[in-house]
């Protein structure tokens, strides 16, 4: 997985229908079926993950979904489970996003719903990112102990479904005071590695990296060159196939 870069589409609460969400995904699919060094993944609604996997032709574009339950069943009113999910063919899901964590996701919930999805076999997506920048450096430590509850037993086996995605709030949507610089992400992506090589010792080397925030088809290959990870988590420009086409193909151009 690591030689390959890992381009993952969060859509979010969008599109606003089934049509646009076929239309969308279909005009994604022709660009990305063609890179060879290129893993995407589109994470839509789950209302419409079932529909967009019978759009699914090969590898190289599969579904994932953006949050999950910590049960395979039981009286839990509004929720989808991970083997609900895994039966519809969905491979990722996206956990710890920071929308999700201001609806009041805490780490510890996080960590149930890393295991649970652990064990219906699907690879989970880590978001993890500090609201601001303080002086002293204290959101890397912030940052560090995200990622340390969210794994709490999580085993080396485990290892090879997990990602891990660094999406500065500061950084993402509309609202976004900055965009980060190449530099901001190099600082956490050698922190994340740090991290996991403390939990993990070298297997944590095996854990592919994500930058999320504004990725855009102008700055993605910067974040790929300068910044040391492995691929990008994409919002607002993943419901764009023209301009998320052209984030996939410079992913495929960097070395
Ligand atoms: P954005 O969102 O690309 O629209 O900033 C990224 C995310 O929230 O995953």
């Amino acid at each position: 997985m690591k030689s390959k870069k890992l381009i993952i589409g969060n859509w979010k609460m969008y599109p606003v229908n089934m049509k646009d969400a076929k239309a969308t995904f279909s005009a994604i699919k022709k660009v990305a079926s063609t890179l060879r060094n290129v893993q995407t993944v589109i994470c839509p609604p789950f209302i419409y993950v079932s529909e967009l996997k019978k759009l699914v032709t090969g590898h190289r574009v599969v579904i994932g979904a953006q949050n999950v339950w910590t049960e395979n069943e039981g009286a839990y009113t509004g929720e989808i489970s991970p083997t609900m999910l895994t039966s519809l063919g969905a491979t990722y899901v996206i956990l710890g996003h920071s929308e999700r964590r201001a609806m009041g996701e805490a780490d510890e919930l996080i960590n149930k719903k890393v295991l649970a999805a652990f064990k219906a076999g699907l690879t989970v997506v880590l978001c993890v990112g500090e609201s601001m920048r303080d002086p002293d450096g204290l959101y890397m430590k912030f940052i560090a102990t995200q990622m340390q509850t969210a794994l709490h037993g999580v085993q080396k086996k485990d290892l090879s479904q997990m990602v891990i995605a660094y999406e500065p709030i500061w950084a993402i949507g509309k609202h976004a005071t900055r965009p980060a610089l190449p530099e901001d992400v190099l600082e956490i992506s050698i922190l994340i590695k740090k991290t996991l090589a403390d939990l993990y010792a070298k297997d944590g080397a095996t854990v592919p990296i994500l930058y999320g925030g504004s990725v855009d088809a102008k700055n993605a290959w910067e974040f790929l060159l300068k910044s040391q990870v492995d691929g990008l988590l994409v919002g607002r420009a993943s419901l764009d196939a023209k301009v998320f086409g052209e984030i996939l193909l410079s992913a495929d151009k960097v070395k």
